[in-house]
């Protein structure tokens, strides 16, 4: 078994894009400017905003948060989205869910000018990557074709399983994996909580992206020998044998399958962060499309 190193790759393809932020700065470019709007104080959002905006320094990106109230109403949530829209210091930026329950995801969604819509979530986005044209792909899809692709894992004509039909991940990565591209040109089946012996189609998996939300969801018994398998899912148990009195789980159950696979990403450090560098990524092209 080969461990899929996302951190490693992630700081790799990070150095890459301070390089080009030094260059853009030796010529008097506009340094990328990434802004992200957090509604609220949950703690996982929290956490996952604060790592967006420590990414965009340690490559020399600009970065601006945005914090607002958990009671905020829509249409003050919407001012400030079109405010972002009009800004032509900012590049791109996200608006980090889930969001309250009063408020309309996809009217928000719908909010972003589609040219500053970095994660890629807005419907002209997504309808684009549906089409096959060019895009912002949101960044865990985007974050695993990258893993996929640094590590040369061969997915043509691969039986792929994606467990999990989710907007912002299953459903896109199912898109990507099927396409004509390297990484892609794989046979894609989408499971989700309706699919009758999830566990014999997933053992025809040649690689398996599971990305379920349900802690060591996938045991030995999903699993082909000699499989990739791809785990997206980050949970806190509760364990009293470690100084937090808590653990990291995937939504792979690593222990059980580890031996099975041929390569297997860790939790933590295998998805999560190709996700931050993929949001830097697609930051750095709407710069440089807004410049032409
Ligand atoms: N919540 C969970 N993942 C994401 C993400 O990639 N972007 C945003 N905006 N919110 C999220």
């Amino acid at each position: 078994m080969q461990l899929l190193n996302g951190k490693q790759t992630a700081e790799t393809l990070k150095a890459q894009i301070a390089e080009q932020v030094d260059e853009l700065r030796a010529r008097g470019g506009k340094i990328p400017h990434l802004a992200a709007v957090l509604v609220g104080s949950d703690g996982a959002s929290e956490t996952y905003v604060n790592n967006k905006v420590l990414a965009c320094e340690r490559v020399g990106f600009k970065s601006t948060l945005i914090r607002l109230d958990s009671d905020v109403s829509e249409d003050a949530l919407l001012a400030e989205i079109n405010k972002l829209n009009q800004n032509a210091d900012i590049d791109g930026f996200i608006v980090q869910l889930p969001l309250p329950e009063h408020i309309n995801e996809t009217r928000v969604t719908l909010a972003i000018d589609p040219a500053k819509d970095v994660d890629g979530f807005c419907p002209a986005n997504v309808g684009r990557l549906c089409l096959g044209l060019p895009t912002f792909v949101s960044a865990t899809p985007n974050g695993i074709m990258e893993l996929l692709r640094h590590h040369n894992i061969e997915t043509e004509g691969k039986h792929c399983v994606v467990i999990g039909r989710s907007n912002i991940v299953g459903t896109p990565m199912s898109l990507l994996m099927s396409r004509n591209t390297n990484p892609g040109n794989s046979t894609v089946t989408l499971v989700h909580s309706r699919t009758k012996d999830m566990a014999a189609i997933c053992r025809s998996a040649d690689i398996l992206i599971v990305a379920i939300g349900k802690a060591e969801f996938v045991g030995a018994d999903m699993v082909k020998d000699g499989a990739v398998v791809i785990d997206v899912g980050i949970t806190r148990l509760p364990d009293a044998n470690t100084k937090s009195g808590y653990r990291l789980a995937g939504d792979v159950d690593f222990a059980a399958v580890k031996d099975k696979c041929s390569w297997i990403t860790p939790v933590p450090g295998g998805v999560g962060p190709m996700t931050i560098v993929s949001l830097l990524q697609n930051t750095l092209k709407a710069q440089t499309l807004r410049q032409q």
